[in-house]
């Protein structure tokens, strides 16, 4: 990988995996519709470019071999916002990265593509989706997105089921779900490296003694997290016990997302 580019690079994890490749690759282009500061050595940047902007897009992905896209709406929103940067700008996204030949797509899923899967339960990443709320059905389409230019256009796509990017865990869910900053940059950083990819899911998390989601991908293409949410348990269960969470929140994979708006029947939610 000589060029790679990484879109939504003014926001959170945006900003850690730009200091972090940084110097790793020849060249790290980064982009945001939001300001990036100047171009750092090594780094080209594109200032105020909107994944509405399929024209501009695409001039952004010249000479790039890989995209990192980070960029989009990266929680719980209206359907508006979601439909502008989740859908319209993820397809804008692929379809100018298969314009410009663009190898490969680390895309910035989420685990909320398999929220309502019950938390008593150990998943991998053949499971059928199951998203929470508008937000992770955008990223179930992002993901449909990358089966199809996979196998339509031969494209190379990894789909990063991120958990919860933090400087470090909050609360009880995120004991088996934090991805720290070091370990994100690691994972993106083999994700672009990696031989052998056509299409694959891979679970964002740290080395967190609770996690729940497993895949066959990351010992593949050797993502060792260094980090452990565990750490952080005696600081956390002070402040609150597994129980005190919500039963909404605390049956499911997805917690908080899933009891937003709730109205449904939990009976029914094998
Ligand atoms: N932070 C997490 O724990 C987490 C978990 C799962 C998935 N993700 C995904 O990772 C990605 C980055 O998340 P984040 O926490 O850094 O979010 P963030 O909001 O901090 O960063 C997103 C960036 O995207 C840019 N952006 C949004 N819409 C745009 C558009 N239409 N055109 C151009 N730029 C646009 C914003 O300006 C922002 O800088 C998102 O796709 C999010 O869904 C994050």
């Amino acid at each position: 990988m000589h060029r790679i580019l990484i879109t939504g690079a003014a926001g959170a994890i945006g900003n850690v995996l730009r200091e972090g490749l940084r110097g790793r690759y020849p060249v790290v282009r980064v982009t945001d519709r939001a300001a990036l500061g100047p171009a750092q050595k090594g780094e080209e940047v594109v200032e105020g470019l909107d994944l509405a902007d399929l024209a501009g897009l695409e001039a952004a992905m010249k000479d790039v071999d890989a995209v990192v896209h980070l960029a989009g709406t990266p929680v719980e929103q209206p359907w508006e916002p979601i439909l502008a940067n989740n859908i319209i700008g993820l397809h804008n996204t692929y379809e100018a990265a298969r314009r410009q030949g663009v190898k490969r797509i680390v895309f910035a899923s989420s685990n909320h593509t398999i929220g309502f899967h019950p938390r008593g339960r150990h998943i991998d990443e053949t499971v059928p989706p199951r998203p929470d709320g508008r937000y992770g059905v955008s990223k179930v389409f992002g993901e449909a997105m990358g089966r199809l230019y996979a196998d339509k256009h031969g494209m190379e796509i990894i789909n990063l089921r991120i958990g919860s990017f933090q400087p470090k865990p909050k609360n009880v869910r995120m004991l088996n779900t934090w991805l720290s900053h070091r370990d994100c940059v690691h994972l993106v950083d083999v994700c672009l490296r990696a031989a052998g990819i056509h299409f694959e899911i891979i679970y964002g998390v740290s080395a967190n003694s609770r996690n729940k989601w497993h895949d066959s991908l990351a010992a593949r293409i050797g993502y060792r997290p260094q980090d452990n949410a565990e750490e952080y348990a005696a600081e956390i269960l002070v402040a609150m016990q597994p129980e005190d969470e919500p039963l909404t929140e605390r049956l499911f994979h997805g917690g908080e997302y899933c009891a937003m708006e709730f109205d449904g029947d939990l009976a029914k939610i094998g």
